[in-house]
């Protein structure tokens, strides 16, 4: 992955997960990185660990305070960045929250925060940033998830975020090749992070049995692949042959996936009484 040595990264959701690792990764291949989230102490102990595993001593890692929900704090946050820190070759959007309920215990509130978090933390950032980019051109990483591309029992706000990912990042793609400026959108099944411990302790049983159809992998292999993706220069980047299986049965025997992914809820529903 020579292509990212040299190259300016900002990265949203940088503290942690799969976004903390994509930047431990990038720095050790000689990238400059940017990283952005809310907590100020997560994103302190983060750009510690980024720069300890930076490829050369010089390599500053820049870390800024950032709601990407708040649209002014992103417009501020996103120009202070490029004045002090230089504009991004490379954008990746991984902040992000989850959730997972039945559809009647979901309040507006959590709905909304989930969307405007997922969804409109994306579009903001990328508004502010695309004018920075389209001088010089570059690369766009949307995070969306396994579940922007089949919708699962318990998950009514976040997959709804997760495939309007999918969908703005395909009218991005088109809208922004006419400054070279490339759009990618990353599908990982369940990842091993901090987001993860919540779902798993939020989930109904439902909602865990048919996660876990899908397997776990770790934090580091996600952000290998989103990055293998990236550097491939490919628009839809999925991890691991069973997400591939499932994406494929999804579109090809869509009634025959629906009818195994209902009788595992259904199994789970019987099981939890
Ligand atoms: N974990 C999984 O199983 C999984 C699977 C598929 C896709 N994904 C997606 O992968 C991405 C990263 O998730 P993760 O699992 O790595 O989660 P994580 O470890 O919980 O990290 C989430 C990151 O987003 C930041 N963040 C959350 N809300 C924010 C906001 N309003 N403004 C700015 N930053 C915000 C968090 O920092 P602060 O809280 O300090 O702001 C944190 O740095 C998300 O988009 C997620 O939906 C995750």
């Amino acid at each position: 992955m020579e292509c990212f040595r040299g190259k300016r990264v900002f990265i949203t959701g940088g503290s942690s997960g799969i976004g903390l690792d994509a930047a431990t990764r990038l720095a050790s291949m000689g990238s400059y990185i940017a990283i952005f989230a809310r907590n100020v102490e997560k994103l302190e102990a983060a750009q510690n660990m980024i720069g300890q595993a930076a490829a050369w001593p010089d390599q500053s890692v820049y870390a800024l305070s950032m709601d990407v929900t708040d649209n002014t704090d992103v417009e501020t946050k996103c120009a202070q960045a490029v004045s002090e820190f230089g504009a991004p070759d490379i954008l990746i959007n991984s902040a992000g929250a989850g959730y997972a309920d039945y559809f009647e215990e979901i309040p507006f509130e959590t709905f909304d925060s989930v969307i405007r978090t997922n969804l409109y933390g994306i579009r903001n950032v990328a508004e502010a940033l695309v004018p920075h980019m389209k001088q010089r051109g570059g690369h766009i990483g949307n995070v969306s998830s396994m579940l922007g591309l089949i919708g699962l029992f318990g998950y009514t706000p976040y997959c709804a975020s997760k495939f309007a990912v999918v969908g703005f990042s395909e009218c991005l793609r088109m809208d922004l090749k006419r400054y070279g400026i490339r759009v990618s959108v990353f599908c990982p099944p369940e990842v091993d992070t901090p987001m993860t411990d919540y779902m798993t302790e939020i989930s109904p049983p439902e909602t865990r049995a048919l996660v876990r159809m899908n397997g776990i992998i770790s934090s580091e292999k996600a952000a290998d692949a989103m990055l293998r993706g990236i550097s491939r220069k490919r628009f839809l980047i999925l991890s691991g042959p069973l997400s591939k299986l499932f994406f494929m049965g999804k579109r090809f025997f869509p009634w025959q996936t629906r009818m195994v992914l209902d009788t595992v809820a259904g199994v789970a529903a019987r099981l939890k009484h």
